[in-house]
């Protein structure tokens, strides 16, 4: 039984002591739903690798209440504390020399040593990390390869009596995952593309990004060709659909569309509803979603880039 926990202090003291019991707990995050474990547990990290069916050599990202939780895990040289300083808490994730002295199961970074770090802005995420006193190991709440979560209906769709519990908090606002950043080497670099603009990172780094991507050898998990993967075929930048397709629209051109992720063209909207949406159009189409083009810019690259993936043809051993 997965239990629905309020997102209240008696909740979020639920929350805590089913964690401190290597237990699974999902909570929102402004990107996403997390699916939470003791980071510092192998027996309950591992459980997060096996509720997801997710490959072990995928690491995960470490989410922690202050920058005083995250320097006892990671280095941050002066550029990461610039860049820290500028966007946390937020949709930002930065991968970093692991300390050797880490509390952490090596299970969480697949003995890399390196370690993805996160301080996320939603309040109840805050709370209860905050409560919670220490790292939080948290892949999006949803079996591997699947549709990222952004209600707590969408956990419960995919782990249902796989996990303790849920804390329902709402959708989540910003829709798609955090952007992830490489500062390993001294250099930055894009490792995915999610809730904060490239744009925004590069006005702050003050030079252009270089954008690391190897679908052979994946350095982010969200780098698997096949990933986000909704039943239905999906055909990208459709200016129209075809009779037995489904529309997924976005903008006022598509006014027709049986599903719009922003008739005014916003993209902060369309992220939003992304996750949402993919999985209505899953449910309404018969087995076709017909997408219309998205503007590469601003959010719109994390939208294009889920997109791709949930259209990249599916291999039997998809992870
Ligand atoms: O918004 C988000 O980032 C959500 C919320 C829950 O925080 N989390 C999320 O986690 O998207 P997940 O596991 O679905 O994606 C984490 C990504 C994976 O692609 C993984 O490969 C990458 O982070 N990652 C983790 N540790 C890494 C490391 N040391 N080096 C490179 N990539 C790493
Ligand atoms: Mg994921």
């Amino acid at each position: 039984m997965t239990e629905t926990l309020a997102p209240t202090p008696e909740g979020i003291s639920r929350a805590v002591t089913l964690l401190r019991a290597g237990g699974l707990v999902a909570f929102p995050t402004e990107t996403v739903y997390g699916l939470g474990a003791d980071a510092r547990t192998d027996h309950a990290v591992a459980g997060i690798f096996e509720a997801k069916d997710r490959p072990r050599f995928n690491p995960l990202i470490v989410h922690v209440a202050d920058m005083e939780d995250a320097l006892q895990i990671a280095v941050l040289d002066p550029l990461a504390e610039r860049v820290a300083s500028a966007f946390w808490p937020g949709p930002l994730t930065l991968v970093l020399p692991l300390r050797t002295a880490s509390a952490l199961s090596p299970l969480v970074t697949a003995d890399l040593p390196s370690v993805a770090l996160r301080l996320p802005a939603h309040p109840l995420a805050r709370d209860l990390l905050r409560a919670f006193g220490g790292p939080v190991a948290a892949p999006s709440a949803n079996p591997s390869g699947r549709v990222s979560p952004t209600r707590a209906e969408h956990v419960l769709a995919g782990l249902s009596g796989r996990i303790a519990a849920v804390v329902d908090a709402g959708p989540c606002e910003v829709g798609v995952e955090s952007t992830i950043l490489g500062l390993t080497d001294g250099a930055a670099r894009l490792l995915r593309p999610g809730g904060i603009p490239a744009e925004v990172l590069e006005e702050c780094l003050g030079h252009k990004l270089e954008v690391v991507s190897n679908a052979a050898r994946p350095v982010a998990p969200g780098q698997l060709a096949s990933h986000y993967a909704p039943d239905a075929t999906l055909r990208l930048r459709a200016q129209a659909p075809e009779p037995d397709e489904f529309w997924l629209g976005f903008g006022a051109g598509a006014a027709a569309a049986d599903l719009n992720l922003s008739e005014t063209g916003d993209l902060v909207e369309a992220a939003a509803n992304l996750f949402h949406y993919l999985r209505e159009a899953d449910r309404r189409a018969e087995g076709r979603i017909a997408v219309s083009p998205i503007p590469e810019s601003g959010l719109g690259r994390a939208i294009n880039d889920r997109l791709r993936r949930a259209a990249a043809p599916r291999s039997s051993d998809r992870n």
